[in-house]
């Protein structure tokens, strides 16, 4: 089956009351654990790469890893997104390497980090929604700002090597940065509803990503989230007003006490930390939300596992021995998203309703 738009399969989502998982990829065995995973629990799936993702595995690579995940598995609908698209020009080579769908995230300017302003986000948002939707190809958008990581890790002790990722630049546990410098949990940059509904009805977006007080990366919050700081109300809120309107949670991913244990025992630095736990995101779906972002726990998944090989047997030099691992560990991860949101059934559900071939 070809690679399919993301407003399909959310529109079979929301007439079916689930949710899906959207993980992110940068190289094969992280595209090939999210197809077994889809396989076994008979799931819809959205693969979606960064802009660093993009960078990291360039596009011709990315382009076909896809399309052979495509045609190796022919029985499930797979959406390519583009994540955290910061300005036109991304979305549109996107679109020329075959992404499906593509988020363009006009809440921050170019530089992925300064607040945009709504006018400059209606227009960004606009502009791609027309090219894409002529091509048939989805457009996310997002209004509000994710919050930068709430309690970020301590800094690397004198000594200790402050390794800094080559294309970003960027620290360990960090993400490439796509977050607004809110200052933590200034609640400011949250979405107003009002605004909300204004943006839809001004770009026609499919789906909209809103923030409710996550953020990317590992180090989400300090304590179990309450709903002072992981504001779900604010979905149901924002539901109400726009019932026909995919939602989309980003920075959402569990960060499980048991993964990080794992990276621990096996020689990690992990600073007590919380996610957005399952059974949240599990209400959130039942007011509205139909894609949901995880990166961080499948990096984690991978990060174990590896670790755990290297530190059991520290004469490995086959990059088979703990890739498998890695890629298997992955694959439980998702698969356990695939089921807690409800998507696993129905691919083959989308096929007997004839939404796809
Ligand atoms: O947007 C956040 C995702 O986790 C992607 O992270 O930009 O480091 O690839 P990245
Ligand atoms: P996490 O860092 O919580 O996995 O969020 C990923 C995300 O939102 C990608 O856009
Ligand atoms: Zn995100």
């Amino acid at each position: 089956m070809p690679l399919v738009p993301l407003r399909l399969v959310l529109d079979h989502a929301a007439a079916n009351n689930y949710g899906v998982g959207a993980f992110n990829v940068n190289n094969m065995e992280q595209i090939q654990a999210i197809m077994e995973a889809a396989k076994e629990t008979d799931s819809p799936v959205i693969v979606q790469a960064s802009r660093g993702a993009r960078s990291y595995s360039q596009d011709n690579y990315l382009r076909h890893l896809m399309l052979a995940a495509s045609e190796l598995y022919p029985q499930i609908p797979v959406v390519m997104h583009q994540d955290h698209g910061n300005c036109p020009a991304t979305c549109f080579s996107a679109i020329k390497y075959g992404f499906t769908s593509v988020m363009m995230d006009g809440s921050l300017m170019e530089d992925a980090k300064t607040p945009g302003s709504y006018d400059y986000n209606v227009g960004v948002t606009r502009e791609v929604v027309q090219v894409a939707h002529a091509m048939g190809v989805s457009v996310e958008g997002e209004i509000g700002c994710l919050g930068q990581v709430g309690h970020a890790p301590a800094a690397p002790a004198k000594g200790e090597a402050a390794h800094h990722d080559l294309e970003t630049e960027k620290e360990p546990g960090d993400t490439d940065g796509h977050a607004a410098s809110t200052g933590g949990m200034d609640t400011s940059h949250l979405t107003d509803p009002d605004e909300a509904e204004r943006f839809v009805a001004e770009t026609k977006v499919d789906a909209l990503a809103v923030a409710i007080g996550t953020s990317h990366g590992a180090y989400k919050f300090k304590t179990k989230p309450t709903g002072e700081v992981l504001k779900m109300s604010l979905i149901e809120e924002i539901h109400r007003r726009l019932p026909n309107t995919h939602l989309v949670m980003h920075g959402s991913s569990s960060v499980p006490e048991e993964l990080q244990a794992v990276i621990r025992q096996y020689g990690g630095t992990m600073e007590e930390t919380y996610g957005v736990p399952v059974e949240e995101i599990q209400r959130g779906i039942k007011h509205g939300v139909r894609k949901i972002n995880v990166d961080t726990d499948c990096r984690m998944a991978i990060t174990g596992a590896i670790r755990k090989v290297f530190a059991e047997n520290p004469r490995a030099f086959d990059p088979r021995d703990y890739l498998k691992p890695a890629r298997e560990a992955m694959k439980a991860v998702v698969m356990a998203r695939m089921i807690a949101f409800g998507q696993a059934g129905n691919a083959t559900k989308m096929r007997a309703a004839g939404v796809i071939k």
